[in-house]
Parts: C-alpha cells; sequence; structure tokens
C-alpha cells in the first residue's frame, strides 16, 4: 500500500502514530503565571541534543476554549518546565493527567501525585519519576498546520537533571529498571523490558 496523507487516508483511524513507535512521552510540569502547577504527557518528544543536553515536545491543538493548552501558554509566561518520565507504576495517574483541566486546575493534585521541590527552577517535579529533567526555554517553532489547528514546537535546554540512585548501577544508568512506559497508536502502549548490545562501527 502506499497513499499521501494529504489526498486520502484509506483507514477508518489515521495511522501515523502507529507507523513511528514508540514514542517516548515527556511528562511535562510547568507552572502559570499565578502560580499554578500543571502536569501533561506528550509524546511527540524527544532528546535532540546533548551539548548542551535539549529536548523537544509539540503542542498540537489547544484546550477548550482557549488558544493554547496549558504547557504551552505557561512555558511561554515562565520560559520554564520539567521533563518527567511515566513508568508502569504511574501509569495511570499520567492518563488522569492528560485529560481537559482548566489553567486553575492543577493535575498534580486531582491524580494524586506527589511533587518535589526542582533545584533550579520554580515549577514542580513528580517524585515518583525515575529522571526529573529541569529546562529553561530555548525557542519555540510555529509548525505547518492544515487546519485551524495550532501546532508549536517547544525547544529547552535542560540545565539539572536528578537521577533516583536506584537507577545508577556501576556508573551507568539502569534504564530497564525504570520501567518507562512508551506510546504507540491507538491507545496502545508499550514498557521497555529488554535490550542488548551493538557496537558502533
Ligand atoms: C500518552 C499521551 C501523549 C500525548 N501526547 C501529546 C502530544 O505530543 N502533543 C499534544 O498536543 N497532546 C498530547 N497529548 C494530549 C495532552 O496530554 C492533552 O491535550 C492535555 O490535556 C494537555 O494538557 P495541558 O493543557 O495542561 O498542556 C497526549 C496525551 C497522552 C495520553
Amino acid at each position: 500500500m502506499f497513499y499521501e496523507p494529504n489526498k486520502e487516508n484509506p483507514f477508518k483511524i489515521d495511522p501515523f502514530k502507529s507507523l513511528v513507535f514508540p514514542r517516548p512521552i515527556g511528562w511535562i510540569s510547568s507552572v502559570s503565571i499565578n502560580g499554578v502547577a500543571n502536569l501533561a504527557p506528550y509524546s511527540y518528544f524527544n532528546a535532540i541534543a546533548d551539548e548542551p543536553p535539549q529536548v523537544m515536545f509539540c503542542s498540537n491543538g489547544s484546550s477548550v476554549n482557549r488558544k493554547y493548552k496549558d504547557s504551552l501558554s505557561n512555558i511561554l509566561s515562565t520560559k520554564e518546565f520539567v521533563v518527567n518520565f511515566a513508568t508502569s507504576e504511574t501509569r495511570e495517574q499520567m492518563n488522569i493527567t492528560s485529560g481537559d483541566f482548566k489553567p486553575d486546575e492543577d493535575e498534580f493534585y486531582f491524580s494524586k501525585l506527589k511533587t518535589k521541590k526542582s533545584k533550579l527552577v520554580k515549577v514542580p517535579s513528580v517524585k515518583n519519576s525515575p529522571v526529573n529533567l529541569e529546562c529553561k526555554l530555548l525557542r519555540t517553532i510555529k509548525l505547518k498546520s492544515n487546519s485551524k489547528k495550532i501546532s508549536t514546537m517547544i525547544i529547552g535546554e535542560v540545565i539539572g537533571i536528578y537521577i533516583n540512585n536506584k537507577f545508577i548501577k556501576n556508573n551507568r544508568i539502569d534504564s530497564i529498571a525504570m520501567r518507562y512506559i512508551a506510546r504507540m497508536g491507538y491507545s496502545e502502549y508499550t514498557t521497555i523490558d529488554s535490550k542488548f548490545n551493538l557496537r558502533r562501527k
């Protein structure tokens, strides 16, 4: 099969997200200009550079009755955010935080997740996350959109990295033990539970 997504869609549900997978989930915490904490999962997310470390995520569409999703609007105001990671253990809470909460509603409260004070940014971190990446906003990029949906890429520099010592073994990261979850298409997720080594030529 071959198709041009701008012209046709031979599937009942657009399969694009099932073709690029697994996508890591950046569980983004931010804070509003009024000091209300916010937390939401973003799977158009990844690390994009390491000297200095940089990450990006994309906010597609808006919240009900608002131009931007809360994460984007908060980050544009405060220029800071934290990337947390959802695990097998916190999957249900991650899902709760994807709900369409109002800007003055704190998803940490509704998901019963504990916060942890971050070291270098005012935004709280998710206590139960094996890793927290404290970020400063570098820039936003408006993406092409075929509809009224606003799509924006947010790029941040990671200025502080917390790693739970439990996941450091022999001076290396024990990735499998973290039980990160990642997104596939539809309502499908996967857990990273195996690995193999391949030395670079
Ligand atoms: C696993 C998962 C991944 C998601 N990835 C994205 C994404 O990459 N971009 C996006 O705009 N929305 C994504 N969403 C939807 C947002 O989490 C949802 O719109 C949320 O309400 C946004 O919250 P905010 O307004 O507090 O930023 C995702 C939802 C889930 C459950």
